[in-house]
């Protein structure tokens, strides 16, 4: 890519070749467009829905009750029908939808397990395993909940779901049995789609022991459907437990896709906010199908022989709109890889890049980095000159990971679209459409079409350019959350009342002359670790359920290879002792709570937490602490002052 600036941040234009062949291929076309998208939404969605297969057209494309929206209402669709009839009806039965990847492997990487679907393959298997779960006894509206590892059948299961009308909550095979009893529980969820194992770093993890620890936690789940994948031992309760096989047994593979209100329930997704509840983030079916299908098709620029692989999880929003429902819409082919990057050594992405041709990749900062830390040389080994175009999500990325992803993966010659945007917009916000927008590295750069992005004080007035403040987004879009399950409250309360009239992002980032946004962080008590998103309350309260524990604040810190790693203060109750020991049993004991990636990095004892007059952890002090190692800033709300000067003096 060429330089075109030296004194500004450095600017990368995109590559001739490339921007030739895009869908938007010059940065005056994306200007063009956008503002058409921002002066008319209504005319800008309408005209991009129609690219969709609805069963009965809407009659209005937007009903906005701030901030009740309501898209394409009156209107009647089915996602699985736009990921898989539809493109069969367009004549790509016969192309490949999914290229799956098991992780056990032989020592020079070759795999043991790989599977090709077409997308006619993939509809029979969907509507076959519809109708199974119809058997069961699951209808239209049950929400079911998925937790599966990285395999084919996590798809299927979503897809079947999709089809039939019953909204899937899936669950992130990292998490543990009480995070699933919580979700469960919070979602009124009676069903579990689950295996016996997953495969990670050559081990098995045991998600079904999980679900059957978490079936004894909440007394409410009466089938429980486990694919057989590891082939590991497991506990089975004959009148819950059926086997994927079994329950597919003689079902057919004809099961019409059921006409679904525009507004009707596809999922849930579970994420971390301010207080301990992880929150049920709800997306319905038309505004986001339609939001998911053009942002993968603009932002990835598909063309039909794409082979795309996003290396995310699907138990996280990247995996359901980048994975799933964004790339099948498009009748692209999307790679899924199970297993860990490393296993069985570092070069296991560039081998599976190789062998597939992938020809767009998507991928979290902190990963780059940890490849990076493995050495250019890994890389080098494999050809990949298939590769058109890379992407990042997740955080901001630092330039020195961009400039070695630039040359080392994309060999100079790929545009790099960083994408921000959460759970909660269902798809990518803020990006540089890769054959239109100049890039600065660590910039997200500009919106995306129909999306009023803005950065603003308290008030809600947009502050100078490269002055920081709050991010928010001042109009409605499709892909746009439509509440948080079950609390309407919290849904207006955390996103739609800190600044009067816009969608509160829960992060600050600044916008330069240039219209460029730069996030900085979140605002609110949210860490990212690994570009996973934890709530500071969630571990604090699981800290604080270990009989040692009296009293617990979590922060953030920075960390070189994660982004931010958690660290945790923590009092003991009288009489116990403080001890190494103690530090690793709070840190498994929260690993064994929530979830691997909750587990601090660094646990520190303490006599007593910084807190102001009213009572309020000041973790400001406890972060500078962290991060510099003492407490130099304002102390002057704070209550107690010896408890900073203990903690400069003795916080170990
Ligand atoms: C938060 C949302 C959306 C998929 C993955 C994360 C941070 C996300 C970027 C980026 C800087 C980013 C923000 C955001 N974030 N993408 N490109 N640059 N920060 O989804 O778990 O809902 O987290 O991730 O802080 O608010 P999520």
């Amino acid at each position: 890519m060429s330089v075109s600036s030296a004194t500004q941040p450095m600017i990368y234009n995109p590559p001739k070749d490339f921007a030739k062949q895009a869908h938007v291929p010059s940065l005056e076309a994306y200007e063009t467009e956008w503002r058409r998208s921002i002066n008319d939404p209504e005319g800008y969605w309408g005209e991009v829905a129609a690219e969709s297969h609805f069963f009965k057209k809407w009659d209005r494309v937007l009903e906005w009750n701030p901030p009740m929206a309501k898209w394409f209402a009156g209107g009647q669709t089915n996602v699985c029908y736009n990921c898989l009839d539809f493109q069969i009806e367009k004549g790509l039965g016969d192309h490949p939808a999914i290229i799956w990847e098991g992780e056990p492997a032989a020592a020079d990487g070759t795999p043991k397990q790989q599977v090709t679907l077409s997308y006619r393959q993939l509809h029979a298997r969907v509507c076959r395993f519809a109708n199974a779960l119809k058997k069961l006894g699951i209808k239209k509206n049950d929400r079911v909940t998925i937790y599966l590892p990285m395999v084919p059948e996590l798809t299927i299961a979503m897809l079947a779901c999709a089809r039939i009308g019953a909204p899937h909550s899936v669950i992130f095979g990292g998490f543990s049995a009480q995070a699933i009893a919580d979700r469960l529980t919070d979602a009124d969820s009676h069903h579990i789609i689950t295996s016996d194992g997953g495969w990670r770093r050559g081990s098995v993890v045991p998600l079904k022991s999980n679900v059957d620890e978490a079936c004894k936690l909440v007394d409410k789940v009466s089938k429980v459907i486990v694919l057989k994948h590891c082939n590991n031992d497991v506990h089975w309760d004959a009148g819950r437990d059926i086997w994927w096989s079994d329950a597919i047994d003689g079902m057919s593979e004809d099961c019409a896709a059921e006409k679904l209100d525009a507004e009707h329930m596809l999922f849930l997704l579970y994420t971390s906010g301010s207080t301990g509840k992880p929150k049920g983030i709800l997306h319905t079916t038309a505004g986001y199908m339609v939001y998911t299908r053009h942002s993968a098709k603009q932002v990835f620029d598909y063309k039909p022989d794409d082979v795309y692989w996003c290396t995310a999880d699907i138990g996280w929003i990247t995996g359901h709109s980048y994975i799933v429902y964004g790339p099948l819409q498009n009748g692209v082919t999307s790679v899924m890889y199970e297993g860990a990057p490393n296993f069985p050594d570092w070069e296991r992405f560039w081998q599976i890049c190789e062998r597939y041709g992938v020809t767009k990749f998507y991928t979290a900062p902190t990963a780059i980095r940890a490849f990076m830390k493995q050495g250019a040389e890994l890389p080098k080994k494999h050809d990949l000159s298939s590769l058109k175009l890379l992407g990042t999500v997740g955080e901001p990325i630092n330039p020195a990971a961009w400039a070695w992803y630039n040359e080392h993966i994309g060999g100079n010659r790929c545009p790099i679209i960083d994408t921000w945007w959460q759970t909660e917009t269902g798809g990518v916000m803020i990006t540089p459409l890769p054959g239109a927008t100049p890039t600065k590295p660590g910039s997200a750069t500009r919106p995306f079409f129909g999306i009023d992005a803005a950065v603003v004080d308290h008030s809600g007035t947009p502050v100078e350019p490269n002055e920081s403040g709050l991010l928010v987004i001042r109009k409605p879009w499709p892909g746009m959350l439509r509440g948080v399950y079950g609390d309407e409250a919290r849904y207006r309360k955390q996103y739609w009342s800190e600044i009067e009239g816009c969608y509160f992002t829960g992060d600050s980032a600044r916008c330069d002359e240039d219209g460029y946004f730069w996030i900085i962080g979140r605002v609110d008590d949210v860490i990212k670790v690994s570009g996973h998103r934890l709530g500071t309350a969630e571990i604090e309260s699981a800290l604080v359920s270990h009989p040692k524990v009296a009293e617990a604040a979590v922060i953030g810190f920075p960390d070189e290879m994660t982004g931010e790693a958690i660290a945790a203060f923590v009092t003991v109750k009288s009489g116990v002792n403080v001890s190494e020991d103690l530090k690793q049993e709070l840190r498994q004991h929260v690993s064994r709570t929530l979830g691997a990636i909750a587990k601090p990095k660094d646990v520190r004892f303490t006599d007593g937490l910084p807190k102001t007059r009213s009572g309020k952890i000041m973790r400001r002090l406890l972060r500078e602490l962290a991060t510099t190692g003492s407490v130099k800033g304002d102390i002057t709300t704070l209550e107690d002052l010896t408890t900073i000067a203990k903690l400069n003096g003795e916080a170990s």
